[in-house]
């Protein structure tokens, strides 16, 4: 049995940053298996198993040249569908064997670049995704957490973390009140409505946001777990983290800032806002860390599952293979202090 459930390879996964991609070859990975990406015509990105057919050299060190993608071993040139369209050292007028570099399919939105490999599959990314104006203010970054999506995804979805790992930051040990949390699954994932608090007690809202009117936090199947934050003053927040699994204990991170509604200028925030985005980031990633070496030291992991845990068992549901999946949870509702 492949470690990976076999309908992911159906499935859309954010892999790059459009902005990085150019006329230079890229390489991504994807459970666990290496893409190659470039912008052959310089506009559109085009994706392919990276290695090439003949000898499994990789593609991404090669380089494009009138159009086609060249392998830095022999020479073969691919177009964009992949087809061999040169094969140094074959006399002219030579008829080309019917040889084709893997194309991967693959969606450039909004600044972000998603992969899937199947030829059929999702017919889009998330609904929820799309749902963002591109030309609302944002911010990319992204990283590589040492951690299993389940458990990547977990940690930005839960919030009973945030006292221990952002202590003060986003959360006051000292300051817990109650909240009313309820997960909602729909399509294509879940929605989890967060009420009762619309004053934060940690440093960062405290600088940077004001009274909120609505909070809630989302899945959609199967990397992106989105933190939407609606104000009283008609403004608009949405963190987007969206996970790719670069092997069972690497996942890739892209993240999105989009601000709605906001007068602060971009410098602002990035030069204020940004440092404590980042440092959140990073305690998160730490944890991870520790957290995936820690359970590799042991043959049986077995989690303990409490009603706390409000998304856990749904994401272990998304991310397992057909033959062993749980009938998908039900909704819940729940008071957490926090
Ligand atoms: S390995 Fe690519 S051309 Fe030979
Ligand atoms: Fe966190």
């Amino acid at each position: 049995m492949s470690e990976w459930a076999s309908h992911l390879e159906h499935r859309w996964f954010a892999v790059a940053l459009a902005a990085k991609i150019g006329r230079k070859p890229v390489r991504a990975m994807l459970l666990n298996r290496p893409i190659v990406l470039a912008r052959l015509d310089g506009q559109r990105v085009v994706g392919f198993q990276d290695r090439c057919p003949h000898r499994h050299a990789p593609l991404s060190q090669g380089s494009v040249i009138d159009g086609t993608l060249q392998c830095p071993y022999h020479g073969w040139r691919f177009d964009a569908q992949g087809q061999l369209q040169a094969l140094p050292g074959a006399p002219p007028e030579t008829c080309l064997p019917g040889v084709r570099a893997r194309a991967v399919s693959v969606i450039e939105y909004d600044g972000v670049i998603w992969a899937r490999y199947a030829e059929e599959g999702d017919t889009d990314i998330p609904a929820r995704v799309r749902a963002l104006a591109p030309d609302h203010r944002k911010f990319l970054w992204q990283t590589t957490w040492h951690a299993h999506m389940v458990d990547a995804l977990e940690n930005v979805l839960d919030p009973l973390h945030t006292h221990f790992v952002h202590a003060g930051l986003v959360r006051r040990k000292g300051a817990r009140q109650a909240m009313h949390v309820s997960l909602c699954a729909d399509a294509e994932g879940f929605v989890v409505d967060y009420a009762g608090q619309s004053v934060q007690s940690g440093l960062l809202y405290r600088l940077f946001e004001s009274p909120r009117e609505r909070e809630r936090a989302s899945f959609s199947a199967p990397g992106t777990a989105q933190l939407h934050y609606h104000y009283r003053n008609g403004s608009r927040a949405c963190i987007s983290l969206h996970f790719s699994p670069e092997t069972a204990h690497r996942s890739r991170l892209i993240g999105v800032l989009h601000l709605e509604g906001r007068r602060v200028p971009a410098w602002m925030v990035r030069a204020f806002l940004w440092p404590f985005i980042r440092k959140v980031a990073q305690q998160d990633r730490r944890m991870l860390a520790m957290q995936t070496d820690n359970s590799r030291l042991f043959a049986d992991r077995k989690d303990v599952i409490t009603r706390f845990d409000v998304v856990r068992r749904h994401l272990l549901s998304a991310w397992s293979n057909a033959e062993d999946a749980a009938a998908a949870p039900a909704d819940s509702d729940t008071v957490l202090m926090l």
